[in-house]
């Protein structure tokens, strides 16, 4: 009995190691010196007036789903850019993006994204989340399948980019991607196009990372209760789409457009 109860918990406890996310087998930090950090089951990346700092995946993926959490830059953090990506190399690289734009204190930041097929991209969509991003850690998921890329913060969705290589819009699906992360200072356009400097006063910035994790995804379309949610976030919290910038497209949108937005 008692060497029973002895062999289920070092189970347990050996299955509460495999399953902690470690950092230093999943990441290398790729820029920055010791600006980027690991320190047991967190990373943290800073930006100070020398520098920021970056990490990504020691592995490529080829579809699947990605969780990170993420806590941003409190306080002052207008001018800095917290940038969270999967992307493919060369010239006519994929990638799927999630920038995270500073703002001074107390006011929201801009959940930047985009979506980049064969080197091409200007496909902006922004958002302002419901929730404060830097009082907590918040879960950033990408789910990338054949079908459909679907964005998703604390599981709502908040953008899909889906399949539409039939009306001849280029896919990410030939490319594996690597995950990078990166801290940078971007007061040249970030705030208010460059009006507002980044406060050296308040550096280093500093943003932390738990609990990445990947997962197969086989996701082929958004179930009815998603396609609510990321019609409420649409309808709620998106402050711009490529889609509907007239000024920008006067000659008509870009073919995805008539798809998905
Ligand atoms: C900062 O907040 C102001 C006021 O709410 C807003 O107009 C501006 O777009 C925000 N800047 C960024 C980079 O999110």
């Amino acid at each position: 009995m008692a060497s029973f109860k002895l062999n289920t918990s070092l189970l347990l406890i050996l299955f509460a190691i495999a399953n902690a996310s470690n950092f230093n087998n999943d990441f290398d930090i790729t820029w920055g010196a010791d600006r980027g950090k690991i320190a047991g089951d967190i990373l943290t990346l800073s930006l100070d007036r020398i520098s920021g700092s970056g990490f990504q995946s020691k592995k490529e993926y080829h579809f699947g789903r990605i969780d990170m959490q993420l806590k941003l830059v409190p306080g002052n953090s207008a001018g800095t850019v917290t940038a969270y990506y999967l992307s493919s190399q060369g010239p006519t690289h994929d990638e799927i993006d999630f920038e995270f734009l500073g703002n001074e204190t107390g006011q929201p930041y801009t959940l930047h994204t985009n979506v980049y097929t064969q080197g091409k991209g200007e496909r902006e969509q922004q958002f302002r989340m419901w929730f404060d991003p830097t009082s907590r850690f918040h879960t950033y998921s990408i789910m990338w399948s054949p079908q459909t890329i679907v964005f998703l913060v604390d599981e709502t969705p908040i953008r899909e980019f889906r399949n539409m290589e039939r009306i001849g819009v280029p896919y990410p699906n030939r490319q594996p991607m690597r995950l990078y992360s990166s801290l940078w200072n971007a007061d040249q356009w970030a705030t208010r196009g460059g009006l507002v400097k980044t406060d050296w006063t308040k550096a280093p910035f500093t943003a932390s990372y738990r609990n990445f994790n990947v997962k197969p995804n086989l996701l082929t379309q958004l179930d009815s209760v998603r396609n609510r949610r990321l019609r409420w976030v649409k309808k709620n919290h998106m402050i711009y789409s490529y889609c509907t910038d007239t000024k920008r497209f006067p000659h008509g949108f870009p073919k995805e457009c008539s798809v998905n937005h």
